[in-house]
């Protein structure tokens, strides 16, 4: 499949969209423990097409119904999933940065003005996906996504953290798209694919597929 009208309509939205300022003004008003571990960078409707449709995750995400894209941005990852993936039932996406929330709300709002179906399907929080607790009905996410959200000294620890609260807390069977860091617990998040590389605007960058036992 092509997704030429699908790119379209993702390019019109972001047409002229400069999340990297967004970030910078949202962060710039948060505390320096707030931001510490923060990093902005998005993947294009491109990038993520090359990541589920020329990967082979695509047969292992049939079945699959909630998208959750930890560290949203403005939306991009959310949007073009529900475009690439119409099988997605609920696509949640969580943002730390109140700027880049609010930029993803105006950004859904014009998906509704093509599409209301799929910006229906799209629920962003803003907050700390750290603090959330993924096995409320209302998330309970099977496929979640994570563009390295945090980086920095010391952030390992956080990973780990992540990883154990994600182990605790899907349902067995859920599938862990990861790029750039390979999830570390090989026992609870076994890898399912090689590894796929996406010539990214920022580099070429590895994606890990991992499915929670
Ligand atoms: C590298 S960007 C990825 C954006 C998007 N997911 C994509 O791949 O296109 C990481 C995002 O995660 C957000 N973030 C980092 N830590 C977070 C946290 N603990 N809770 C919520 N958002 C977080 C950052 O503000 C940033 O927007």
């Amino acid at each position: 499949m092509s997704f030429e009208k699908e790119k379209e309509i993702f390019d019109n939205i972001y047409q002229g969209i400069n999340g990297y300022s967004i970030s910078h003004k949202g962060r710039s008003t948060m505390s320096p423990d707030d931001t510490k571990f923060l990093i902005y960078g998005e993947a294009s409707f491109s990038e993520l097409l090359a990541i589920i449709e020329n990967s082979g995750i695509k047969n292992e995400l049939k079945g699959l119904t909630t998208f959750c894209d930890l560290g949203s941005g403005t939306g991009m990852c959310l949007i073009g999933s529900a475009l690439i993936c119409p099988y997605f039932k609920r696509i949640i996406g969580v943002e730390l940065v109140q700027t880049l929330y609010e930029s993803s709300l105006q950004s859904i709002q014009q998906l509704a003005q093509t599409n209301k179906k799929l910006a229906n399907k799209i629920k962003v929080i803003n907050g700390n996906f750290l603090k959330l607790n993924f096995a409320k009905p209302s998330l309970s996410p099977n496929v979640i996504f994570m563009h390295y959200p945090m980086h920095g000294i010391g952030v390992e620890d956080l990973y780990l953290q992540l990883e154990e609260k994600l182990c605790k807390e899907l349902k067995s069977g859920s599938i862990i798209i990861s790029a750039i860091r390979k999830l570390s617990s090989a026992e609870n998040f076994p890898e399912i694919l090689t590894p796929t590389h996406v010539q990214c605007k920022y580099g070429n960058v590895t994606i890990f597929f991992h499915k929670k036992v």
